[in-house]
């Protein structure tokens, strides 16, 4: 196999878009995201892409000189009009469009409420940290289903109700976890009725801040108001500890038939896992494999649960 430096294959690429007519800048800014994708370990979306934009430009399907214009302009949204241009060039542009337009104080707001929580708890440190607003009509669902990260729910104005199951089965399957952290599915998970007589359930009024047990299944439903609420998410060693051994027992699972028994997050085990993982990711194997969602309803606000099935012939799968 051969390799190039990276500035040389910055360079490259910057001279092939250059010679299907695209401006220098944008010539620049469309290689750099290539190259970088490549840095990053994203072959997919790397340098590998530079002869189907080639080909798309030399037959007129891109426009080397889009003319880009915000066509909508809101507070915290804006509508681009690319021109048909290259998505590397306003891609990159509607990027800093919605920097610009995002509040610094919610950057402050994450930190201050994390060195808050690491400052009560000696020893709890974390990295990773985000921050997520929710805006939710009065009859909002969420349904059931786990997350990777830590999480939190801040309730700022409104009331909901959360119901919180163990993180073990059968309310949640390894199996299910270790094929969401390989992204082989997405964080749903089948829900039963009877799981509620396990659930903890709380009654959340602003104020109120919800935390618990990592990778705990959850479900919520707002008591009748507007919702506002933050949720937090945040990773500590412990948790990339804990996903690196999920990942290493959907590896010995799936690929090698072996059914894990262990759950630990430290000693030999562990760590064999965490090298399967880390050798596994490098292969390359995990991106040939990838996770297909199907739409298969869409948005009604007169249904009674604001969403409708859709017919087979509308169905639309997406590859994430
Ligand atoms: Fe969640």
């Amino acid at each position: 196999m051969n390799t190039y430096p990276v500035e040389r294959l910055r360079e490259f690429a910057t001279r092939v878009f250059v010679s299907c007519e695209v401006p220098k800048e944008d010539a620049s800014t469309a290689a750099d995201v290539l190259v970088t994708a490549d840095v990053w370990g994203i072959d997919s979306h790397g340098v590998a892409r530079l002869s189907a934009y080639f080909e798309m430009l030399k037959r007129g399907l891109i426009n080397p000189r889009p003319q880009i214009k915000t066509v909508r302009d809101h507070p915290a949204t804006a509508v681009v009009d690319a021109d048909n241009g290259l998505g590397l060039v306003v891609g990159p542009r509607a990027n800093e469009i919605a920097i610009e337009k995002a509040d610094p104080r919610f950057a402050e707001l994450l930190n201050q409420m994390y060195e808050e929580l690491e400052g009560a708890m000696p020893g709890f440190r974390t990295f990773k940290r985000k921050l997520g607003l929710l805006i939710s009509s009065p009859s909002a669902r969420v349904f059931y289903h786990f997350d990777v990260p830590g999480q939190a729910l801040w309730q700022v104005r409104g009331r909901k109700r959360i119901w919180i199951y163990p993180p073990t089965k059968p309310f949640l399957p390894a199996t299910e976890v270790e094929n969401v952290v390989r992204s082989l599915a997405m964080e749903d998970l089948s829900y039963e009725p009877w799981y509620d007589e396990y659930a903890e359930v709380y009654d959340m009024e602003p104020g109120d801040m919800l935390h618990w047990a990592l990778n705990g299944p959850h479900r919520v439903s707002n008591l009748d108001s507007v919702c506002v609420s933050l949720t937090t998410e945040h990773w500590t060693p412990e948790i990339r500890r804990s996903y690196a051994m999920h990942y290493g027992n959907g590896i010995l699972r799936n690929v090698a038939n072996w059914s894990p028994r262990s759950s630990s997050l430290d000693g030999p085990a562990f760590w064999a896992k965490a090298g399967l993982t880390a050798a596994w990711r490098k292969s390359g194997m995990q991106k040939k494999q990838g996770y297909k969602r199907v739409l298969s309803y869409k948005v009604d606000p007169d249904a009674p649960l604001g969403v409708v099935p859709l017919d087979d012939k509308d169905r639309l799968t997406v590859n994430l």
